[in-house]
């Protein structure tokens, strides 16, 4: 485990807390957060549940239940399954929190209200794929304390194919839309570039190509992940649907004095989740061949 990267985790996750959005319980305390719609994850496009049926949405509580702040972006990969980053349910430690701190909004393109409280999934159990010893494996299970239905969300197949830069790849979530902004209310999509540079060994050690647990990105357009998407699925198209190739970690300035940590030329790494599905099979007793997406 690298200092430096440490650090960047926990600077990524007060940006998280800072891209505040808030449901209240109790009707009477206060309206839920009035963030405003921008228009990108950042460059995003608006997107819906046709092309993310396994979008979810993680929240937290610190006081008991009064409240619920979004935190990170998640994906359904069973049905009684979530994937998302490790450092949305760490302490700054890098130790696992309470699993009854969270919540889910499970299939649904925007962020949840008052009036989803009723239909939020609870988590049981978080399975952590090391993530305290190597801040590399930034990925957990959570598991449901049900079951969730068809007409609620599909869960998403894992891209079981070799990475490369060539690969056409798109990134969603309900992040910023620009560094230390509010959290989008609406699900957000953006194609971004795989990158093979050498800059991403350089910003990252525990990357060295990306068909190891990590996938790095740069795009010099600006399209990119930011805070509030971390959880949130990177996917390419395969027989037509769109499958999980990583989920999003964290991203850094490669001008290590600006403090700005997304955008245009700034590098991100996405958990590479073929690298994890063995793992991913074993906390959920299936084969993993259940889990991947073949090519027709
Ligand atoms: C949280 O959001 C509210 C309302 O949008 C804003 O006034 C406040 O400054 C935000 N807090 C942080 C820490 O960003
Ligand atoms: C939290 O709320 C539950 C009921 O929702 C209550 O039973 C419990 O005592 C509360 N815990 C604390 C620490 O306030
Ligand atoms: C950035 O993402 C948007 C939304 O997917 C897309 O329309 C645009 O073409 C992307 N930019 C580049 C340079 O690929
Ligand atoms: C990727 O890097 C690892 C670790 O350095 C190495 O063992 C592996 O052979 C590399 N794979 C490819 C496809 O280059
Ligand atoms: C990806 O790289 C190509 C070639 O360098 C570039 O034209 C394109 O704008 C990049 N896409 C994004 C999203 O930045
Ligand atoms: C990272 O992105 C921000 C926001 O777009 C930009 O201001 C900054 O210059 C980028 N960093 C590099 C090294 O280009």
């Amino acid at each position: 485990m690298h200092l430096l990267s440490t650090l960047r985790v926990i600077l990524s996750l007060t940006g998280v807390i800072c891209a505040n959005y808030t449901i209240f319980t109790d009707p009477n305390s206060a309206s839920d957060d009035q963030t405003s719609i921008s228009t990108s994850i950042i460059n995003g496009v608006v997107t819906g549940t046709d092309y993310y049926p396994f979008i979810s949405q993680l929240y937290i509580t610190e006081n008991n239940g009064s409240s619920y702040n979004f935190i990170c972006t998640a994906e359904l990969i069973g049905q009684q399954y979530i994937l998302t980053a490790a450092h949305c349910v760490s302490d700054n430690s890098l130790r696992l929190r309470s699993p009854s701190l969270y919540r889910l909004n499970i299939g649904s393109a925007t962020l949840a209200t008052s009036n989803d409280l009723n239909n939020l999934y609870t988590v049981t159990n978080i399975y952590s794929a090391g993530y305290s010893s190597n801040l590399a494996n930034d990925v957990v299970i959570l598991k449901l304390n049900k079951p969730v239905p068809s007409s609620v969300a599909t869960p998403v197949k894992v891209y079981p194919y070799k990475i490369t830069a060539s690969l056409p790849v798109e990134v969603a979530g309900f992040g910023s839309t620009y560094y230390g902004g509010p959290v989008s209310k609406t699900l957000l999509r953006a194609l971004i570039n795989v990158s093979e540079s050498s800059s991403c060994s350089a910003f990252n050690p525990d990357w060295a190509n990306n068909s190891g647990p990590l996938v790095c990105s740069i795009s010099p357009s600006g399209n990119d992940s930011c805070n509030g998407d971390a959880g949130g699925p990177m996917v390419a198209k395969l027989n037509g649907k769109r499958v999980l190739v990583g989920t999003v970690s964290y991203g850094e300035n490669m001008d290590r004095s600006n403090v700005v940590n997304c955008g245009a030329n700034n590098v991100s790494y996405y958990v590479r989740t073929a690298y994890f599905v063995k793992w991913i099979a074993s906390v959920m007793k299936v084969d993993y061949n259940t889990l991947i997406e073949i090519a027709n």
